[in-house]
């Protein structure tokens, strides 16, 4: 029998298994399956698994050539093969002295290199050195990109919000709407604002957009010569950033062995490391580094991006899981589910292997999350009594960085709560005996047996964080050798924008011809003759 074949008869049996029963059981449950690495203890009893399911999982990492491909990555081989590059986003973090190579080449002096600018530079706006094209000091930071370009730094800014400067006022803008970039320059004056031009590519069109319109704004206020000391930019592509108008001085670079959803720990870093200061943001890929040290080395039973990999594969390929939701209980990561969802989602919604066959299973699942307590207010209703199958991630650190009152004791027991409740469940009898009228019992009734994660930390640091973001990238890591697809590269974003290109001029011009199918024509016809018509 193969492991595909054993771990289908094993869900089988899991679905008609109750958690309540296998805790009955096992009073050893929580020590059979909680792991402890750096800053985290992760509480994993409350899944749809035995030992016996455990077990099968390893040994399809094992089989799935898990180990390899680890090696593989850090060692910098060139694993993202549609686009035939290296992976190494863990080099940017490396804080060993020891080499990584890419085509022979150590590329950790440039790394190293890259990491000084950006503490020469974000030193100078902090302690006000750098200062505007009329001597002011920078008061704000306007980081203008989109994707991982703006996701990773607007995130790690909220979540480290606490070890932020109060002099200067961060902004991100990352929408073509222009509502985004009007909103934020409404707040800034020329003078004291400070563009961050951050783009892999630097082709991107929603940034390039946002970068013209903002150094228009720029320009007409100060003149040209402004845009030297209000403008810098992060990318890959030196050319297109001096095609621009931006001073090579003052362009940080990397490298395209770092995918766009990974490079937070990258030069795009660097509105980040304006608002923490230096030494925490080498505290963040400290942690980080300390996170790869454990995948790397802990053996896969007491892996945690292993062990997190494992159950989700578990739940999207064998027990029909659609969906997967993170909920942190800590406001200071409410971005962390739209950060995770371009981590995860770009990185594992493929359906072809990579061997360019189709895949016959299930990959990357849907994943979505806010905060708590506020989800429990909207959409746990159904991850409690509805259809769905949707494996739940709570995060919370058990100390606030703004202990008050008992907000964070009643924080902490609703999200205890929630997790028992959503594994024990409440049966009609229960019900019943609290006396509920008959007819309503069916609808106050809780299957439960509803899976859950409990990832604790201590308190918020930049170290914690750095860890908590690298926990969750080798996790899709894993989740992706699995499923044998490529996840680092992202194919499926590129039809939507060839077709934006042939539409735009069909907006601009109602005599157009259009040769789309008629829901599209009618659609175009209408926006246009409305638009051009006021
Ligand atoms: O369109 C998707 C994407 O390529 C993402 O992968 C990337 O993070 C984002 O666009 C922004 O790309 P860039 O940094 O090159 O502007």
């Amino acid at each position: 029998m193969t492991i595909y074949t054993a771990l289908l008869q094993q869900a089988d049996t899991l679905k008609k298994t109750h958690m309540k029963d296998l805790f009955a059981t096992d009073p050893k449950r929580f020590d059979r399956f909680h792991l402890k690495t750096g800053p985290f203890l992760l509480d994993y009893s409350k899944n749809n698994i035995t030992p016996e399911t455990m077990r099968l999982l390893l040994q399809l990492a094992e089989e799935s050539g898990l180990r390899q491909a680890i090696d593989a990555q850090f060692s910098g081989q060139k694993i993202n093969t549609t686009e035939n590059r290296a992976v190494l986003h863990t080099a940017l973090r490396n804080r060993s002295d020891n080499p990584v190579f890419v085509d022979g080449r150590d590329v950790m002096p440039d790394i190293r290199a890259v990491l000084a600018q950006m503490h020469t530079f974000s030193d100078a706006v902090r302690n006000q050195t750098w200062r505007g094209a009329t001597g002011k000091p920078i008061t704000d930071v306007v980081n203008i990109g989109i994707g991982g370009s703006d996701l990773g730094p607007a995130m790690a800014m909220q979540a480290l919000e606490f070890y932020k400067t109060d002099a200067i006022s961060f902004h991100f803008v990352s929408n073509i709407d222009g509502t985004d970039i009007t909103r934020v320059l409404n707040k800034c004056r020329p003078e004291t604002t400070l563009f961050i031009i951050s783009s892999k590519t630097f082709t991107t069109q929603e940034t390039l957009t946002n970068a013209t319109t903002a150094r228009a704004w720029l320009t007409a206020a100060l003149g040209d010569t402004a845009v030297e000391k209000h403008f810098v930019a992060v990318s890959t592509n030196k050319t297109a950033v001096q095609a621009f108008g931006i001073n090579p001085d003052n362009m940080f670079v990397f490298w395209d062995f770092v995918g766009g959803r990974y490079s937070l720990w990258s030069a795009i870093g660097l509105s980040l490391m304006i608002g923490i200061g230096y030494d925490h943001f080498i505290e963040m890929l400290t942690g980080a580094y300390e996170m790869d040290m454990h995948f790397k080395t802990a053996p896969f039973d007491k892996n945690m991006p292993v062990i997190m990999g494992l159950l989700g594969v578990w739940y999207t390929t064998y027990m029909g899981a659609e969906s997967y939701a993170v909920l942190p209980y800590d406001q200071y990561l409410s971005r962390l589910p739209a950060y995770l969802q371009q981590l995860d989602m770009e990185s594992n919604g493929k359906s072809v292997k990579k061997n360019g066959h189709a895949v016959d299973y299930k990959t990357g699942p849907i994943l979505f999350g806010e905060p708590g307590t506020n989800g429990q207010h909207s959409f746990y209703q159904l991850i409690h009594q509805g259809t769905h199958l949707i494996p739940v991630d709570f995060i919370a650190p058990v100390h606030s960085l703004n202990e008050t009152g008992n907000h964070h004791a009643i924080l902490l027991a609703n999200m205890v709560a929630q997790a028992e409740a959503l594994m024990r469940g409440k049966t009609a009898d229960e019900v019943r005996a609290e006396g509920v009228d008959e007819a309503l019992i069916p609808f106050k009734t809780f299957s439960g047996n509803r899976p859950s994660n409990i990832l604790l930390f201590d308190r918020m640091t930049p170290r914690v964080f750095g860890a908590l973001v690298a926990l969750y990238e080798h996790k899709v890591f894993v989740q992706g050798i699995i499923w044998n697809i490529d996840s680092f590269d992202q194919w499926g974003v590129e039809l939507g924008k060839q077709l934006a290109k042939v539409v735009l001029p069909e907006l601009q011009d109602k005599n157009k011809p259009l040769a789309h199918d008629n829901s599209t024509n009618a659609l175009i016809d209408h926006i246009r003759t409305n638009r051009l018509n006021v």
